[in-house]
């Protein structure tokens, strides 16, 4: 079957190959019909984090071929070691299934990005009426967080990088960068560490939450002397661990009432990885970048 595999030899280090065909053990084997890209999968294949040769991917969305409990043909989108592949072995307990209302394609683009923004919002427990600033915003976590907040009754600040990331957000306020934040907040959600990480740390109110999201800047983060005493605040590390298979049904289901609209701003075949790799680094993908994989016979 195609896949794209891990080499670190090719410019993305990413080549599409030909390779076997997984079988499904315990798990259940799922025919992958989109899969969608994350900035991890970029930091998968280049940091050494994955062997050469592995496939890439965790986020599929497609059709039951066997195993589990769901019958074959089921439309399901799951969170799976190798999803950027034809064939997928995917956990039971990582999966949801996937009602005929909700595009495949619109549902790949869940499991990563969704199930981070869900979970981080949600241990940052009630959210009804609380300032909740996003960092990151017109990014993959940052775009389901700033829905899944609003939803949660929220007032919604998104700051992005440059104006032009500015429209489409579905937030009660946009900023760029953070200086136009006006007053404290009770809830950050930082999926770009560095600077802005530091600068979102001043702006929490006494008994805020920081979930620490991830680190898109790449830039250390440096607090200066006695940022850090005062009155009682938190900065939470973040990691999708363990089954996500409960969120994702909870994430289909706002996207089948249309409460959380799926943005796609990218969209090509496996051979044009590259080019979707190039432009998610670059900073130029206005939502979600999918994969199409295969096609029904
Ligand atoms: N802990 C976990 O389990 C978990 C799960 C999912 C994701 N993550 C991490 O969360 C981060 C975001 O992931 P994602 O999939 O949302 O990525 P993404 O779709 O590439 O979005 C990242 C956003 O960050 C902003 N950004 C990029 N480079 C930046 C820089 N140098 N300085 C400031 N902002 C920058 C960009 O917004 P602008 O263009 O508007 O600046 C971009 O939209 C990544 O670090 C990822 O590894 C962690």
């Amino acid at each position: 079957m195609r896949a794209l595999v891990v080499d670190p030899a090719a410019p993305e280090a990413v080549r599409l190959a030909d390779v076997p065909q997984p079988t499904a053990g315990g798990g259940v084997l799922v025919e992958v019909r989109h899969a969608s890209l994350n900035h991890g999968d970029l930091n998968d294949a280049r940091s050494g984090r994955l062997p050469a040769g592995a496939v890439l991917g965790s986020d599929v969305a497609g059709v039951v071929l066997w195993g589990g409990s769901l019958a074959p043909g089921t439309r399901v989108v799951a969170m799976a070691r190798g999803g950027f592949a034809e064939r997928v072995v995917v956990a039971a307990d990582s999966l949801a299934e996937v009602p005929a209302m909700v595009d495949l394609a619109a549902a790949a683009a869940l499991p990563v990005a969704g199930v981070a923004a869900l979970r981080a919002l949600r241990a940052a427990g009630s959210l009804l009426g609380k300032r909740v600033l996003v960092t990151g915003a017109s990014g993959g976590v940052g775009r389901f967080a700033v829905r899944l907040a609003a939803i949660a009754g929220a007032h919604v600040i998104a700051s992005v990088g440059s104006p032009a990331r500015a429209v489409r957000s579905g937030a009660h306020e946009v900023v760029v960068g953070l200086d136009g934040v006006g007053g404290p907040v009770d809830v950050v959600l930082d999926s770009v560490g560095g600077r802005q990480l530091v600068a979102a740390w001043e702006l929490l109110a006494p008994g805020g939450s920081l979930q620490s999201v991830g680190w898109t800047s790449g830039e250390p983060a440096v607090f200066p002397p006695y940022s850090t005493i005062g009155p009682a605040k938190s900065l939470t590390s973040f990691l999708n661990t363990g089954p996500v298979g409960a969120e994702l049904a909870d994430l289909v289901r706002l996207v089948e009432s249309g409460d959380l609209p799926v943005e796609i701003g990218w969209r090509g075949p496996l051979e044009r990885f590259d080019e979707a790799a190039e432009a998610l680094r670059g900073r130029r993908v206005d939502g979600k970048a999918i994969l199409d994989v295969s096609t029904p016979a």
